[in-house]
């Protein structure tokens, strides 16, 4: 894959966040996403790829773009596969809470999971957690764990938790151990990623969230030499029919990082709001900034693109 292809997807992240970001605090979940799929669908066709997703906005019969399976860009460039989500946090945005991002993940043909709309359990950390949680431990073990590695005690670890009643026994252990609780209310993938950034004290994310987002969350983590595992968690026989239809054999296996999203891996995010990793998106009259974030697997670089649109030259947003 070019390296200038990361370089180049940015522009589609930007494009579903600024166009998005207008619609923050309006209380409209679907206005918001629609805004952002609209814009991303449209910013694909500059994109020179051969590109079909994998991850999406759900199976053909229930997206009517960026559906699992589509094909996106001019397809004059590298065949590659897409997972995306043009919105992640589509009630944050409606609420105009923190952490709504636009994210867009590359990879070789078939080396990202195919998995449908269903649950993940997922234990996430940054490098200096390679190697040393498990999700089969419990989480006072890999809470331990992980403080011994980072050189510090369970009461100095930030762990962020998605705050749902399935998680209630979570929470209650996690307390118990000491360690201090960041319970959100959505956004698991800039949740994990955060996990990757000292700076913004999170340490480790544990929790069931959404598959898609959990096959996002890994393409980042593979970028930045973080660690991450998942198993799904279908609600019901219908998930488990569909998980199996896209080839997933073993419904409770455990899949590593490597698993979730292989091969030759490239990340992009755009902010839409305010967050832990990334700022959001700030109008100013004829334009709007905006932050990104770009990674590669292959040599592990990140750039975070501070932009400034200036609307006469682009489409409205
Ligand atoms: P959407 O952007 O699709 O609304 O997802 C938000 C999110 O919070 C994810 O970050 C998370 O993985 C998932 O929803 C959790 O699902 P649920 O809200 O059903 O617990």
């Amino acid at each position: 894959m070019d390296r200038n292809l990361a370089l180049e997807v940015v522009r589609v992240t930007e494009a579903a966040a600024l166009s998005s970001a207008r619609l923050m605090g309006r209380g409209d979940e679907k206005a918001s996403d629609q805004a952002a799929v609209d814009a991303m669908r449209q910013a694909f066709n500059g994109l020179a790829i051969d590109g079909t997703v994998v991850i999406g906005e759900g199976e053909r019969d229930e997206a009517p773009m960026l559906y699992i399976g589509e094909r996106v860009g001019t397809g004059q460039g590298p065949q590659v596969d897409i997972a995306l989500d043009p919105l992640e946090g589509t009630t944050i945005c409606a609420n105009g809470a923190p952490n709504a991002l636009s994210v867009i993940a590359i990879g070789e043909r078939g080396k990202f999971l195919h998995c449908p709309d269903t649950y993940m359990d997922k234990i996430a950390v940054g490098p200096a957690g390679k190697g040393v949680v498990d999700l089969d431990k419990s989480p006072t073990e890999n809470l331990k764990a992980l403080a011994k590695a980072k050189g510090e005690r369970v009461e100095d670890l930030t762990v962020i938790i998605l705050y749902r009643p399935r998680h209630e026994a979570l929470i209650k252990e996690v307390r118990k151990t000491g360690a201090r609780i960041r319970l959100i209310s959505d956004g698991d993938v800039s949740a994990a990623i955060a996990t990757t950034k000292p700076e913004t004290g999170i340490d480790i994310l544990i929790g069931i969230g959404g598959a898609p987002e959990g096959v996002l969350a890994a393409a980042a983590l593979r970028c930045v030499g973080g660690e991450m595992q998942g198993r799904l968690k279908p609600r019901n026989q219908q998930e488990v029919e569909r998980a199996q239809a896209m080839g997933i054999k073993e419904i409770n296996k455990k899949f590593s990082l490597e698993e979730l999203a292989g091969g030759e891996v490239m990340f992009a995010a755009t902010g839409v709001t305010d967050g832990d990793y990334l700022k959001g998106v700030h109008f100013f009259p004829g334009g709007a900034t905006t932050q990104s974030v770009v990674m590669r697997s292959k040599t592990r670089t990140m750039r975070f693109i501070d932009a400034t649109h200036h609307f006469a030259f682009k489409p409205k947003y």
